[in-house]
């Protein structure tokens, strides 16, 4: 991988150093592209972006998960898979199913990076893919094959939050740490990998509302809140509907159970994702809120300000 990367890197060198540029939160560099802010060099980047827009065939009946980092990728990446595949992988011979043995981002790659390789083959039908990248920005083969495409957003706060944690534990160690007041002041002025933040989400959801029958619109907090019934939700976007038969014998809170925090963080604690990727670190603490025991009451209300500015007119709370 860090090979091909390698050589995708040179292959859009040049476009990507014409780019306008501010510092990174895992390299030293993100570049405006398209509007939103990418990273440089790291797996899901700007030039993984501009190589799956060359060159990324989509099929109609593929899926797709699309996130901005840490609205819940994982979560719904374990859901999708554990929901569509759910005739190969039973859920009543749990020992065996693929997400009490390897990391849900092994088991649905993403568009703009695994995908983008030819020893790549995604054997499984329909084809799951996830992907960070801006609506606007999404190969036109997607667009075009008018796939089902599900969008996970996250309250702004928690994502600011989870995001800090994760680029302290993942960024180049010749960068040092991150301070919190350092990560807020990016954050609000929408220089975080694939954003600004509210872009990111409110092109998805005019995106859905444009097209109800191929996007669905979910958002973190419902989906703790009410796990159950929007679980069902998705399996019926995907084409997935639980039986009467299925519910009868608790299908549904076998997949949630199998997908929850605690099982996922149980079954990735150690080992590694790919290069430089802890499986742990994709599970943190899991919960809604934790925005309170960092951000200041000033802080707060700058990105309460913000979002209630950016999102004005649009039905999306927390
Ligand atoms: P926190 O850092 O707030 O704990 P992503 O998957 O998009 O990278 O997002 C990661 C966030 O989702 C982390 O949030 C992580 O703990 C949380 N998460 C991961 N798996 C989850 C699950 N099965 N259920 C709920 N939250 C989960």
């Amino acid at each position: 991988l860090e090979k091909a990367l390698t050589l995708l890197y040179n292959r859009y060198k040049d476009r990507l150093t014409s780019l306008p540029k501010e510092k990174g939160w895992f390299t030293e560099t993100l570049y405006l592209y398209q509007g939103f802010w990418l990273e440089s060099e790291r797996v899901t980047s700007a030039v993984t972006v501009m190589a799956s827009q060359d060159g990324f065939q989509a099929q109609p009946t593929d899926i797709y998960l699309a996130t901005l980092q840490k609205s819940g990728t994982t979560w719904i990446k374990a859901l999708a898979f554990a929901i569509v595949n759910r005739t190969t992988y039973k859920t009543n011979s749990l020992s065996t199913h693929p997400l009490q043995i390897m990391n849900p981002h092994r088991c649905v790659p993403f568009v703009e990076t695994e995908a983008l390789f030819p020893t790549y083959v995604n054997g499984h039908s329909p084809r799951l893919f996830s992907t960070h990248m801006p609506y606007t920005s999404l190969p036109q083969s997607i667009l075009d094959s008018r796939c089902r495409v599900v969008y996970t957003c996250r309250n702004p706060k928690d994502v600011l939050v989870s995001l800090f944690h994760y680029a302290n534990r993942l960024r180049d160690k010749s960068l040092g740490l991150m301070t919190f007041k350092e990560a807020f002041e990016m954050f609000r002025k929408g220089l975080i990998p694939f954003g600004p933040y509210w872009d990111h989400v409110k092109g998805y959801y005019m995106a859905a509302l444009e097209r109800p029958s191929e996007i669905l619109f979910l958002t973190y907090e419902d989906m703790q809140k009410d796990t159950v019934n929007n679980v069902k939700r998705l399996a019926e976007f995907l084409g997935y509907p639980f039986t009467e038969e299925e519910a009868a014998e608790g299908e549904v809170h076998k997949i949630v159970k199998l997908c929850s925090f605690e099982t996922l963080k149980e079954v990735n604690k150690h080992g590694m994702v790919g290069a430089g990727f802890p499986n742990d670190v994709f599970f943190r603490n899991g919960k809604i809120g934790d925005w309170t025991n960092h951000l200041t009451n000033e802080m707060s209300q700058i990105l309460d300000q913000l979002t209630k500015e950016k999102f004005d007119g649009l039905d999306i709370s927390f």
